[in-house]
């Protein structure tokens, strides 16, 4: 049976923020894996949500709690969270300023649609999440793409020069994709750079629990100079294991918060009521899972480095935190083109210019992935790197 595409049958073109994004974006869907392709592309973790939480959410479900929730949140799991954000801060945080979300991606939807619009320059790390971008394009705002340096650690006096007038300063930490931990020290300068000015930071640390330097991780919330002006963005899709969830939340100055609410509700609505439960029983219960699995990405991330090591024409930089590796490789061949490449010869990763120009030249592993995937995506990448540079 052949399907016709269905045509409007009026004269349609995308509204006018939809075509921007579609003008700009550098996203791309990628392939589960499937018996001819090995995927390392993929940025989630290979885990099931642990028992505890998809019991509680079935036992919330079976409660009745199938109902809206408040558009803020359950106040249950604001306060909880509230608690979160105080113990990081060293100070205590108001649970009417928790906005609960539909993950991160929600969540950084509304805060960068609440802060950002026409006219306004949003400075966002190149590369960075891609995202940022497409959220500040729908926006009406211009993002201000800033290269990083080549450790893939902020460039101090280019980021400085950027943000001078900008409204907002968007970056993850860990980094994804660069897999790098900006330190307490690079924190304190980005405050030192926005002091006196009217620039919001937007802090996503979707991985935050997910680090591997020797120091502690430091949150943006504990640099005292940050607050006020900081929205932390945050989600239970990583440390988790809880992607198809979709909840996550911010949390940040009153007003920022209000509108960030506004945005949210008039999108998304309230996030799933028996999913707040389960999220409540996540921070209650499962520290000892977000170990489990952080002590797994070690292993793989060793895994990973030692059979990287044998691939012919990649420089590898030491991944700091989250879950990718981010190689440099050497071959004429744009990073779009090498993971077509790659992909003909069975393997899927992302490219580098998926995340910012300055990408390029560049692809991004993920050691999400399981232990066979990452021995037999690597074993494919040797072979065919090795062929590419014998022809
Ligand atoms: C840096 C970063 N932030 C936020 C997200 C969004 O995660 P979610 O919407 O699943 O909470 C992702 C997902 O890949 C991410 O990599």
């Amino acid at each position: 049976m052949t399907i016709q595409t269905f045509t409007t049958r009026t004269a349609f073109a995308p509204s006018p923020a939809v075509a921007r994004v579609e003008a700009t974006s550098r996203r791309v869907q990628q392939p589960q894996s499937s018996a001819d392709l090995v995927s390392l592309a993929m940025g989630e973790p290979d885990f099931d949500t642990p028992d505890r939480i998809v019991q509680a959410a079935l036992a919330a479900a079976s409660r009745g709690r199938t109902h809206y929730a408040p558009l803020a949140g359950e106040r249950v799991l604001r306060e909880r969270l509230a608690v979160e954000i105080g113990t990081l801060r060293g100070r205590d945080a108001d649970p009417a300023d928790v906005l609960v979300t539909q993950g991160g991606t929600a969540g950084l939807a509304a805060a960068i649609l609440a802060i950002a619009g026409p006219g306004d320059k949003v400075v966002v790390p190149d590369p960075t999440y891609s995202l940022y971008a497409d959220l500040v394009s729908m926006a009406g705002a211009t993002a201000v793409h800033v290269p990083l340096a080549d450790d893939l650690h902020w460039d101090l006096d280019a980021l400085r020069a950027a943000l001078v007038g900008a409204r907002l300063f968007v970056f993850c930490n860990p980094g994804n994709p660069t897999g790098i931990v900006h330190s307490r020290a690079e924190l304190e300068a980005l405050a030192d750079m926005v002091d006196g000015t009217d620039t919001i930071v937007l802090a996503d640390e979707a991985y935050s629990t997910l680090t591997f330097t020797a120091d502690p991780f430091t949150s943006a919330l504990e640099i005292p100079a940050l607050d006020g002006r900081t929205v932390y963005c945050q989600t239970f899709s990583k440390s988790y294991a809880m992607t198809g969830w979709r909840v996550g939340y911010l949390w940040g100055p009153s007003q920022i918060i209000a509108a960030a609410t506004r945005v949210h509700g008039t999108f998304n609505g309230s996030v799933n009521t028996f999913v707040q439960d389960a999220a409540v029983v996540a921070l209650d219960e499962c520290a000892a899972d977000v170990v489990r699995m952080r002590d797994s990405y070690v292993r793989r991330r060793a895994l990973m480095r030692d059979a990287l090591a044998s691939v012919p024409g990649l420089m590898l930089s030491e991944p700091e935190g989250a879950f990718y590796f981010f190689p440099r490789y050497d071959a004429d061949l744009s990073s779009v083109d090498m993971v077509a490449y790659l992909r003909e010869r069975g393997v899927a990763v992302r490219p580098g210019a998926e995340f910012g120009p300055s990408g390029e030249g560049r692809l991004r592993l993920s050691y999400a992935a399981g232990d066979k995937a990452i021995v037999a995506g690597v074993e494919r990448m040797a072979a065919a790197m090795a062929a590419l540079r014998s022809s």
